[in-house]
């Protein structure tokens, strides 16, 4: 961002919107052309933008929520080689396409995901809907992913709102309000709906999305190099820093969880499925426990060992912790120990579908969460070189 200096192009009066209100013909038309043009040149090339198929348009508009394009690029190739229409996902193991999704978090997106595939193959006989209704019917589609699939997919007149094209239309409508609040989200509805040509919806839709995530960034917008300049009022007032108001800092909670490392006299070691309803169902993890934030050294290894009797109902004597990990979920700032343990008593059965025991080497095939992957790789190292005194 930059301040405008002394004899640059000033953009006219009558070329600016200064209300919050919805915006003229003449601007809307002025936009669109703009905007058209400028994405001619600079539309990146990305590998869902090589086909219309519907399926594959959901599939990267679900791994694109909360992810960035760089990160979803092999993800999504990698998904498609293995499920390459809807009927070779729903028929896929739940294990299978959590495997694929390992790393890119928010799981729930790939169960509905999953959830949605078996629902289009029964109630729409295995082809992705096009009438808006049925899409939104869908487990995980809202008002954005129906939009965007059906513009993209088939030019349906029907706007999209995301995060880039929340912070470009904030800006051009010089919304200083909150974003997220209900009014927030009524304006900026209301504009994305209101800009929408009658032809190319999908180029359109995917343009404003292009030009809010390479030019009209957070916090250095490029508004030398943006088509719309001269229809920005954020930019004729210099207020890009304040427009859109920033968001209220997240406020973050602190947890300290154990990890509990049962190993077997075979070298494998214990692990869970976990279950519908919890934080990474359908997952693998280790037997994962709370702890409270302060427990001294003693009390910590008691209360893992009684917190892993109350939720698993195994008697286990835990040892000190061989690791500590941070990571984050959600609004939560874990540290996690991982605490290596025996059991004090043989357990007499264990439930096979929620717990197994798994070769080190074995754990590569399975769904786990990044964190427990990363216990997973110490492991691997610990029992290579060294001979841990539990184990
Ligand atoms: N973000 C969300 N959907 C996108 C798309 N189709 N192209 C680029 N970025 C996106």
């Amino acid at each position: 961002m930059r301040r405008r200096v002394a004899n640059e192009a000033v953009p006219k009066e009558a070329e600016v919107e200064r209300t919050t209100s919805l915006p003229s013909e003449k601007w809307k038309r002025s936009f669109r052309t703009a905007l058209l043009t400028w994405f001619a040149k600079h539309s990146r090339d990305l590998p869902w933008r090589k086909s219309r198929d519907l399926y594959r348009i959901w599939i990267s508009e679900i791994m694109l929520q909360q992810t960035q394009v760089a990160t979803v690029i092999p993800y999504f190739e990698r998904f498609i080689a293995t499920f390459p229409t809807v009927a070779d996902l729903a028929a896929a193991d739940e294990h299978d396409v959590m495997r694929h999704w390992e790393g890119l978090g928010y799981y729930r997106r790939a169960r509905q995901l999953h959830a949605a595939a078996k629902q289009i193959v029964t109630l729409h006989k295995g082809k992705f809907p096009t009438n808006v209704d049925d899409v939104r019917g869908l487990p995980g589609i809202g008002r954005y992913t129906a939009g965007a699939i059906l513009s993209i997919g088939l030019d349906a007149k029907l706007p999209i709102l995301e995060a880039n094209t929340i912070r470009l239309l904030a800006r051009l409508s010089k919304y200083a309000g909150d974003c997220a609040s209900r009014q927030g989200q009524e304006h900026l509805w209301a504009w994305s709906e209101a800009i929408l040509p009658e032809a190319e919806v999908g180029r359109f839709n995917q343009a404003l999305m292009e030009l809010g995530s390479l030019v009209c960034t957070p916090k250095q917008p490029d508004c030398e190099n943006c088509p719309a300049v001269k229809l920005c009022p954020t930019f004729a007032e210099n207020l890009q820093k304040s427009i859109p108001a920033p968001k209220r800092p997240k406020a973050f909670e602190e947890t300290r969880e154990a990890a509990v490392i049962v190993l077997n006299r075979r070298r494998e070691v214990l692990i869970r499925h976990c279950q519908p309803g919890e934080r990474w169902s359908g997952l693998w993890d280790f037997l994962r426990v709370s702890l409270p934030l302060e427990p001294t050294r003693d009390n910590l290894l008691e209360t893992a060992s009684q917190q892993v009797e109350t939720r698993f109902g195994f008697q286990v004597d835990c040892d000190d912790p061989i690791a500590t990990l941070k990571h984050g979920v959600t609004r939560f700032k874990i540290t996690l120990l991982v605490l290596p343990a025996a059991f004090r008593k043989q357990p007499a059965k264990l439930n096979r579908d929620e717990f197994v025991w798994s070769s080190i080497s074995g754990l590569e095939d399975r769904p786990l969460h990044s964190s427990a992957r990363r216990i997973a790789a110490r492991l691997d190292q610990l029992l290579r070189t060294s001979r841990p005194k539990l184990f």
